[in-house]
C-alpha cells in the first residue's frame, strides 16, 4: 500500500495540473502533463523504492551483502542445484529487484507447496530496505553469468523449434533476456530451476497475485507447455548457454 502511494500522489499532480493548465497555451499543458507522467513512470519503476532511501547504488554496500548470498547461490552467484538455488550472476537488475520485492512482500515465496521459494523468502526479508535490495540486486547484476551444470535430458532439436516458437519473443533468440519486456536472463538459471518455476507459474504458485503483472504473462505461457516440451526447451538452453 505504502509503496503504492507516489503513484497516486503523481496521478493527483497530473489531474491538478491538467486542470489548472486549462486556460494556458497548448505547450505548457503538454509539458506539465508530460512531466506528471514522467512522475507516474517513476513512481511504478521498482527504482523508486531505492531513491525512497536518498542515495544513489552502492556496489560495496551492494558486494557486502552478497557475501550472505554465496552460502546458497555460490561464491560467484553461479547457483547450487543441490539446494535448489538458480545462477543468479549477470541476470538483468530490474528483475532481480522485482523478484526481491516480490519474495518481500509475499507474492513469491510464500504458497504452501513452494518450499524453494520458502528458503529465499527469509533471506529477502532481510534486506533491510530499498537501499539494500537496489544495492544487492546491482552488484548481482555486474558479475559474469556462468554456465550451468546439465541435468535434464530432452530433445534439444526439438526443443529449439519450441523455444522459438513460444519463448524466443519475449526471452530472446539467444535466452538473454530483454529488459524492455521484464523478462529474465534463463541461460544461467540451471536446466532443473526453469522446470520448477514454468511448473510453479503453472500451479498459481507464481504470477497469479492481483499485482504481478509481468508474472500473469508468464503464467499464461507456462501452461502452453506440456513436461515433455519443456524438457526440450531446457536442453536447448543449456545449449546455448554452452555456445557462450
Ligand atoms: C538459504 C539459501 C539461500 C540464501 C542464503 C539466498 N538464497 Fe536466493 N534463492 C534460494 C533458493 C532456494 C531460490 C529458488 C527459489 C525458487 O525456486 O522459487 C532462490 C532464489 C533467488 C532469486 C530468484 C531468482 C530468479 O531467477 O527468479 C533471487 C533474485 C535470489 N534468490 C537472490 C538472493 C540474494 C540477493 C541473496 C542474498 C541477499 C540470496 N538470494 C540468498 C536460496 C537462497
Ligand atoms: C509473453 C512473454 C513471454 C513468453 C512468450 C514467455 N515468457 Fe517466460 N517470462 C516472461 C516474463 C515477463 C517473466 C518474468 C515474470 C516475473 O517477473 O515474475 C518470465 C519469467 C520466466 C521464468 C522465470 C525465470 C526465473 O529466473 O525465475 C522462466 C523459467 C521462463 N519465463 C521460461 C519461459 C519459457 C520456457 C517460455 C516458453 C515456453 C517462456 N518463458 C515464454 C514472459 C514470457
Amino acid at each position: 500500500m505504502l509503496r503504492r502511494l507516489p503513484v497516486y500522489l503523481a496521478l493527483a499532480l497530473l489531474t491538478v495540473s491538467c486542470a489548472d493548465s486549462k486556460d494556458e497555451p497548448a505547450a505548457a499543458v503538454d509539458e506539465d502533463a508530460t512531466a506528471a507522467m514522467d512522475a507516474v513512470k517513476a513512481a511504478t519503476d521498482e527504482l523508486d523504492d531505492a531513491a525512497d532511501a536518498g542515495a544513489g547504488v552502492n556496489l560495496d554496500n551492494g558486494k557486502a551483502l552478497f557475501a550472505t548470498c554465496t552460502a546458497c547461490h555460490g561464491a560467484s552467484g553461479e547457483g547450487n542445484m543441490a539446494l535448489n538455488a538458480p545462477g543468479i550472476a549477470g541476470q538483468s537488475e530490474s528483475y532481480l529487484k522485482r523478484q526481491l520485492w516480490e519474495f518481500k512482500n509475499g507474492e513469491r515465496g510464500a504458497h504452501a507447496g513452494d518450499i524453494a521459494g520458502a528458503q529465499m523468502k527469509p533471506m529477502a526479508d532481510a534486506l533491510v530496505d530499498g537501499q539494500a535490495v537496489t544495492d544487492v540486486a546491482a552488484y548481482v547484476a555486474s558479475l559474469a553469468p556462468t554456465v550451468p551444470p546439465t541435468t535434464v535430458d530432452g530433445d534439444a532439436a526439438n526443443g529449439e523449434k519450441l523455444y522459438n516458437s513460444k519463448c524466443g519473443a519475449c526471452h530472446g533468440g539467444r535466452a538473454w533476456g530483454n529488459e524492455a519486456l521484464y523478462t529474465p536472463r534463463l541461460t544461467m538459471l540451471g536446466d532443473a530451476y526453469i522446470v520448477r518455476q514454468v511448473t510453479n507459474f503453472r500451479e498459481g504458485m507464481r504470477g497469479s497475485g492481483d499485482d504481478a503483472v509481468y508474472g500473469k504473462q508468464m503464467a499464461s505461457m507456462a501452461k502452453v507447455v506440456s513436461d515433455q516440451e519443456l524438457s526440450d526447451i531446457v536442453a536447448f538452453v543449456n545449449e546455448l548457454a554452452a555456445g557462450e
